[in-house]
């Protein structure tokens, strides 16, 4: 028999390959993984062509191409006004999935603990548990976004190591306000404890709301690793360029454990998001615009079909309540909804630590072209025809 062991005897199928496949095979109209259905800016596809065109095709610096980091320092400066170094403080990973493991496996030690928000991206609390950790959850609650800080409080001790801080968030499009990331900072500092801030959504807020990192606020940049990639931003996804920004202390220990996972990242798509991050600021305008505009579609067909959707603050999710069609779990709902109305979403359930909170809740993406929203719109309104 095989020595295969226990360490992922029991780990499910990512819920984006099962709802991806599903899609597939019913011939559905994939609202659950969040990939744009459209390509990102030729400007940037010719500048990677060119790239692959005059010989730029092997191995990369490990921590990065300096002209990628410079043009993160740059992106950084512009909208942030915090400096960083691109020699010794920005590393260049394959994807913000990537930076976050990277940032665990080097961080993470045996015992510590690690306070996540619940509901919360799927590969936090693996990765903090494959590098020893264990995972403390505070629960945001849907659907006002509230947390309660003298709960977080008490998650924190001796033994608190990091915490992770996703805004705007996925799943639930929580952007976390000033006065919340200045609650957040005073915990880390009187605590000695480390931010791990992933911020792939940074130009993806509405309405009022704004991104504010939180390395940031007083005495956090040298107890904080952004993460962020260029995947959302520019619509490319697939390139898998993410990065990081951290002290020089903390990100000699990221450089570390990076060039044992992947050594270094494609360096034709480095060449071309280095001149993607360097666009002007009328590309961020009409990002938000249409993105503002996918935004309200997406909540008008869902409440013209009988979902009791929640307006996200951020990113190109919304969570949408199911109660009016079923009380059935949230995998089965979803299911059913994939086979019958051939539109899928995710089930919120997956994204959970704490599997008592969970609600009667889906997760559709909007970052898709409008006529495939309209698609998706006139399916859920004969879907929701037949089963109200
Ligand atoms: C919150 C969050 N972090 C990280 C990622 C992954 O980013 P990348 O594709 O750059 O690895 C995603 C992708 O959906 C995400 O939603």
């Amino acid at each position: 028999m095989l020595k295969l062991g226990n360490k992922f005897a029991n780990t499910e199928t990512s819920i984006f390959t099962v709802m991806t496949s599903l899609s597939i095979q019913e011939k559905a109209i994939n609202l659950a993984q969040g990939f744009p259905d459209f390509d990102g800016p030729d400007f940037i596809k010719e500048k990677t062509f060119q790239a692959i065109k005059n010989g730029f095709n092997q191995y990369a610096n490990s921590s990065g191409l300096p002209i990628l980091r410079e043009a993160v320092a740059f992106h950084f400066e512009k909208f942030y006004r915090t400096k960083f170094n691109p020699e010794t403080e920005i590393t260049v990973y394959s994807g913000a999935t990537e930076s976050l493991f990277s940032t665990f496996m080097a961080l993470v030690e045996n015992g510590d603990e690690c306070i996540i928000f619940d509901p919360a991206y799927d590969s936090y609390a693996p990765a903090i548990k494959l590098a020893g950790g264990i995972v403390k959850s505070i629960p945001i609650q849907m659907p006002t976004y509230e947390i309660d800080f003298t709960e977080l409080e008490t998650l924190f001790n001796e033994k608190t190591k990091l915490l992770v801080l996703n805004s705007p968030q996925n799943p639930t499009g929580k952007t976390f306000t000033k006065n919340e990331l200045e609650k957040i900072a005073f915990l880390c500092k009187k605590w000695n404890v480390i931010a791990v801030c992933d911020e792939v959504y940074e130009h993806l807020t509405f309405d009022s709301h704004v991104h504010l990192p939180l390395a940031n606020f007083d005495g956090m940049r040298e107890r904080t690793v952004t993460i962020s990639s260029t995947g959302k931003t520019f619509s490319f996804t697939g390139w898998k360029i993410g990065f990081s920004l951290a002290c020089e202390e903390i990100t000699k220990r990221l450089r570390a454990c990076h060039q044992f996972v992947t050594f270094a990242v494609a360096t034709p798509f480095q060449i071309g998001m280095a001149e993607a991050l360097k666009v002007g600021d009328e590309f961020y305008r009409e990002f938000q615009k249409d993105y503002l505009k996918k935004r309200s579609l997406l909540l008008e067909i869902l409440t013209k079909s009988g979902f009791k959707p929640i307006v996200p603050q951020g990113t190109y999710f919304v969570l949408a309540d199911y109660s009016n069609f079923s009380n059935e779990d949230d995998f089965t709902f979803a299911k059913m909804l994939t086979q019958k109305s051939k539109v899928s979403a995710v089930p919120v359930s997956v994204f959970y630590e704490n599997k008592n909170s969970v609600q009667n809740l889906l997760r559709f993406c909007f970052c898709k072209k409008e006529e495939t929203l309209e698609q998706a719109g006139e399916r859920l309104i004969k879907f929701a025809s037949e089963n109200l």
